[in-house]
């Protein structure tokens, strides 16, 4: 059989987008496909995480967004979530030098208040530690739902127009949107899905509106560097059009200005 060539992906360094999300799925699978335990899956995408936090840093995205741990998530074997809790540790021990030298603020969404104290011993000090770096934003959403997240938000309104803070007519979709840990860094402008599924799973809802999406058979302890150039070119190749038509639309530029040969990523201009 003769082997395909997988075409090499084009970037264009003028059109990135701004904030990237990422559904990391299949590290189940991918265990399983070796005849290993669950768990080892998610040791391999750990490793993924790590190596596509670099690219994207490399690239120049302003803000990341990995869903780790959903709020249902917690369902699953006690096994599973213990392990899923010293990896993220371990993650955050391990790259603390690295995030804090490469300009990254670390930043985490979701019901936090749920994460044992071996996670929030490590993670709390580190945002605080981060929180002045300007040249990325890493979110980790952790315990996090869409759903949970706009509840939040519309009892925080709901809240102010109780004490008198805020008319009835002041709850506008500015007014939720403002009140969205996860948008603080914008709207994600592309969200990527790996493990093979075409859904949503409860993230990002409400900042969901107007992104692009990409969704890829790929299990996440093997998305490469390569295939988030692949995302990346995709979504360069849309129009977004923001519910508009003339004006508003926001065509893909034109000129290409960066360019990937073999894994090597050249960005000019
Ligand atoms: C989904 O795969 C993945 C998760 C529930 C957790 C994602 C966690 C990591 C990538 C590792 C730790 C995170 C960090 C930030 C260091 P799945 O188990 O649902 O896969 P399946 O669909 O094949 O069962």
């Amino acid at each position: 059989m003769i082997p395909t060539m997988r075409p090499m992906p084009f970037v264009e360094a003028r059109n990135l987008p701004s904030h990237v999300g990422i559904i990391m799925d299949g590290n189940g699978r991918w265990a399983q496909l070796r005849g290993d335990a669950r768990v080892e899956g998610h040791r391999e995408g750990s490793r993924a995480v790590r190596r596509i936090v670099r690219t994207a840093r490399r690239l120049g995205l302003k803000a990341l967004t990995l869903y780790a741990f959903s709020e249902q998530n917690w369902e699953r074997p006690e096994e599973e979530v213990e392990t899923l809790m010293i990896l993220l540790r371990d993650f955050l021990l391990s790259e603390r030098d690295e995030l804090l030298d490469n300009g990254i603020r670390l930043n985490a969404i979701g019901n936090l208040g749920r994460l044992p104290g071996i996670v929030r011993a490590v993670l709390d000090p580190l945002r605080k530690e981060s929180a002045s770096r300007a040249e990325m934003t890493l979110t980790l959403a952790l315990s996090y739902g869409g759903r949970e997240e706009i509840a939040a938000a519309a009892r925080e309104l709901a809240t102010d127009v109780a004490n008198g803070k805020l008319r009835p007519e002041d709850v506008t979709a500015e007014a939720l949107h403002g009140r969205m840990p996860s948008l603080r860094v914008g709207d994600p402008d592309l969200v990527i899905r790996t493990g093979g599924e075409r859904r949503i799973s409860n993230f990002l809802l409400y900042g969901l509106a107007y992104a692009e999406l990409h969704f890829t058979d790929a299990l996440w302890p093997d998305f490469s560097e390569v295939d988030l150039y692949e995302a990346i070119a995709s979504y360069q190749r849309r129009e977004r059009r923001f519910g508009l038509v003339g004006k508003g639309v926001v065509p893909n530029a034109a000129a290409a200005v960066g360019v990937i040969t073999g894994r090597k990523l050249r960005l000019v201009g």
